[in-house]
Formats: C-alpha cells, sequence, structure tokens
C-alpha cells in the first residue's frame, strides 16, 4: 500500500538527499544559505534610479499658489444657489477684528490625534499670511467656545463624546466636514443630516480644497533655459522604456481594458507592475518604495489611472508621475476637471483618444521618438514645480482653512444640504 502511493518515491528521494546533505560539513551548509539569501536581497535592481530632479522647495509659499486660489474664488463667486446641494448666501462687507480664530478638531483623524503638539507656524506654514490668527486644539470639549469645528468623515461614528449639538456651539461657528476619500469608500448620505458649512476634501468647489494629494506651486525663480535643456536631454536618452504603471487595485474593470488595448496596440514599451496585469517584479516593489522610484526613471510616461471617475478625484498617482520625471496619462474625471490642477501640455488624456487606444498608441511612440515633443511636455517645469509631499501640502491646506476662516464676512452663510449629492457629483 504505502510503496504505491505516488508521492512516496518522492519522499524517497528526499530521504536520500537529506542523507548525503547530512555528510556536508554543517559549517558548510550555513555559508550556503547565507550566499543565498545574501544574493536574493542584493540583486541589483537592473533600473536603479538615474532621474536627475530638478531642484524642487517642497517649503511652499503661500504667494506661489496665488493662481489656483484666484480661480478658485472666481468659481466660487459664480455659484448659484439653485442646485440645492449647496446653500450660498454672500455676506455684507468684511469683519475688521483681531481676535484669535479657535479651531477645534473634534474627531481623531483615522483613529489618530492630528497637529495636537505643533506650533501655528508648523501648522499653517511659515509663509501663512493668518498664522497667527488661528489657533489649533485637539480638545473635543472646547466645542462651545469654537469658531470651527473640524469633524473628519472617518472618523465621526467613533466621536468621543458624541456630536454635539448645533445649539451648544457658538451661533457662528463653522461647522467643518473633512474627507479625501471618494464615495465608493465613505457613505455620505450617513452625514446629510448635520448640514456642515464648510468642507475639506478634494473637490474644487469645497471651501478648503487645494493640496489634497499634491500641488502644482510657481516657482519664485524660472529656470534657465540652459538647465532645462540639459535636463530634458538627459531625461530623454536616459528612460528607453514607455508606459509604466503600478496597480494594486484589481476590482476596478475599464482601466484594466484600456491598460490591455494600449499594450496590444503599443510599439513602445508598456508595462504594468501588479497581480491582475503583467508580473511582479522581483523586487517585491512596495507602493512609494524606493523600488517603485527606480523602475520609473526609465520610462516616460505613467499611466495614472484612478480607481474612480469622480469629479476632481484626482490622487497622487497622478502628482507622482510629475514629481518623477513623467508624462501622466491620465484617466478619471474629466480632463476639464484635470485643467484646473495642472499647467497647459503637461499631462495626456485618455479622452483625447479613441477607445481601443491606437491614436494614443501612435502618439506615445511619436513623443518616445522626437525630444521635440517630449519637450513640449515638460517646459512647464520652467515655472512650475510639483509638491507630494505630505507634511508640505497638509500646511498648505491648512493655510487655506485659516485664511478663509479670517474672511468670513458678516451674514455669510454656507451649508450642504445634500453632502451625498455633493460627493456623487459625476462618479461611475
Ligand atoms: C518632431 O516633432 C516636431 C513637432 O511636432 C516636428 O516639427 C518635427 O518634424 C519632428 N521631428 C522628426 C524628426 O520627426
Ligand atoms: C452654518 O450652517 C447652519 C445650518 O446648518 C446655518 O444656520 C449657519 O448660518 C451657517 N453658518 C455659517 C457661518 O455659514
Amino acid at each position: 500500500m504505502l510503496f504505491s502511493h505516488p508521492k512516496s518515491s518522492i519522499r524517497l528521494m528526499w530521504r536520500r538527499q537529506i542523507f548525503r546533505l547530512r555528510r556536508i560539513s554543517p559549517i558548510w551548509f550555513v555559508i550556503v544559505v547565507t550566499c543565498v539569501l545574501f544574493l536574493i536581497i542584493h540583486v541589483p535592481n537592473p533600473f536603479s534610479a538615474r532621474y536627475n530632479r530638478i531642484p524642487i522647495d517642497q517649503d511652499v509659499q503661500w504667494n506661489n499658489v496665488r493662481e489656483i486660489l484666484e480661480l478658485k474664488e472666481d468659481i466660487f463667486q459664480s455659484v448659484t444657489l439653485s442646485n440645492n446641494i449647496k446653500i450660498i448666501q454672500q455676506g455684507s462687507e468684511k469683519q475688521e477684528t483681531n481676535s484669535i480664530i479657535l479651531i477645534v478638531l473634534y474627531t481623531t483623524v483615522f483613529r489618530a490625534e492630528k497637529f495636537c503638539t505643533l506650533s501655528g507656524e508648523r501648522i499653517f506654514g511659515e509663509s501663512c499670511p493668518a498664522k497667527h490668527r488661528c489657533q489649533w486644539s485637539c480638545d473635543p470639549t472646547k466645542f462651545r467656545e469654537a469658531d470651527a469645528l473640524i469633524f473628519h468623515a472617518y472618523d465621526i461614528p467613533f466621536a468621543r463624546p458624541s456630536m454635539p449639538d448645533r445649539s451648544e456651539t457658538k451661533p457662528n461657528s463653522v461647522w467643518i466636514l473633512w474627507s479625501d476619500e471618494p464615495p465608493s469608500i465613505i457613505n455620505y448620505a450617513l452625514f446629510n443630516k448635520y448640514n456642515f458649512n464648510w468642507t475639506i476634501s478634494y473637490k474644487f468647489d469645497s471651501e478648503v480644497s487645494i493640496a489634497t494629494y499634491g500641488l502644482f506651486s510657481k516657482r519664485d525663480k524660472s529656470l534657465s533655459n540652459n538647465e532645462y535643456q540639459q535636463w530634458i536631454r538627459k531625461e530623454f536618452s536616459n528612460r528607453e522604456n514607455g508606459a509604466l504603471w503600478f496597480v494594486s487595485n484589481c476590482k476596478s474593470k475599464r482601466r484594466l481594458e484600456l491598460f490591455h488595448n494600449l499594450k496590444r496596440a503599443s510599439k513602445v514599451l508598456v508595462e504594468g507592475y501588479g497581480r491582475c496585469v503583467d508580473y511582479y517584479p522581483l523586487h517585491l516593489c512596495g507602493g512609494s518604495s524606493r523600488c517603485e522610484y527606480d523602475y520609473m526613471s526609465n520610462f516616460k510616461f505613467y499611466l495614472s489611472f484612478e480607481s474612480n471617475t469622480c469629479r476632481d478625484y484626482i490622487t497622487e498617482k497622478f502628482y507622482k508621475a510629475f514629481y518623477h520625471g513623467l508624462i501622466p496619462i491620465a484617466y478619471g474625471p474629466d480632463k476639464s476637471d484635470y485643467d484646473r490642477f495642472a499647467p497647459k501640455n503637461s499631462f495626456l488624456h485618455i479622452d483625447d483618444f479613441d477607445k481601443d487606444m491606437s491614436q494614443l498608441a501612435t502618439h506615445l511612440e511619436e513623443v518616445h521618438s522626437n525630444l521635440t515633443l517630449f519637450s513640449m511636455y515638460h517646459e512647464w517645469r520652467k515655472n512650475y514645480e510639483v509638491i507630494i509631499d505630505g507634511k508640505a501640502l497638509e500646511r498648505v491646506r491648512m493655510c487655506e482653512l485659516c485664511q478663509r476662516l479670517m474672511n468670513v464676512r458678516k451674514n455669510e452663510m454656507i451649508y450642504y444640504k445634500n453632502l451625498e449629492r455633493f460627493y456623487t457629483d459625476k462618479c461611475d
């Protein structure tokens, strides 16, 4: 019986092998195992980074985001009251006061305290004009004195003490919902009832919206033509491959289809790393790891494909590509949404090409082989830099919050009548 089992011959073989191994001195055994382990860990990465970044000042100067603030102001001024999502009553004259604005973070942020021990300069940024006017507190028991209360959507169910009543807070206090997640992750219908006054989110028409996942900041001083030419030539020749994609979430089918179509049509190398695309690279490449960036330094394009197509939902996938010197190929919200955040001629958008991706494939080939064309998509770098550092981005956001709180006009009233509809706008 035992010997008729097909596995037993294998077992027998193993036994023989192990017997042989036993005769090898244990020292040799240890040496061989150590060498193998060493090799596995230290195989040189074939794509070790060759990207030379044009210097970036991650400490964003408030002045350098003026353009986007002005654009936002224009959009805000033209909002009508009719849509029943947000109720807006423009205020009258400016209020002249020098008192401190108390901002109370009522909930945690993803179950963690935030900014509690930091100085104003660290929270709102050195260059924030209003940094001395705003005071941050993580003590929810101060809700009665608060001028602004922040509730982080994910943490509202865990709020301790539970949500206050509007009648207990200052009559003109601003209740703010903070959430940077699309409605597929958070059920915003749960929060309709609070009639929040403002939102902090990725949506351009949120009261606080800039720098959610990345930011283009105007350079203090433009790059010289010389500096730029040197850089662009080097990048053009170093980046030998076409388009790269790192993907971990395999649920969103449409973007997978786009990827496969592009790969089929393209003559330049298009590669995807992830469970649902080509393969895992030899090195386990974690998200935002050094290894990921090393791979990125060898490609000209990056597939910045969002998992959701919600209005303004443009995540770090987009900004990361710029930061590492690639041209993003965007799929997500409409192109017009991207145009509000990114400089002209800085990216490609799927909507500009036909569905079977053959036009895009042809265009990639052209850009890949023509320095003039390639350079066109990087010209913006002379005047802008892209910021992806989380701490730097947060300072910009909090400064926008503080500036806006400081400029609340007399009789101004804003509140969200339907928060859910606000977030689900143009989502698929
Ligand atoms: C490169 O592209 C530019 C701009 O489209 C074009 O004028 C030029 O002829 C192209 N060069 C080659 C070698 O194809
Ligand atoms: C905040 O919203 C409430 C309704 O929920 C409204 O009565 C109040 O006027 C709003 N305050 C501001 C400053 O917009």
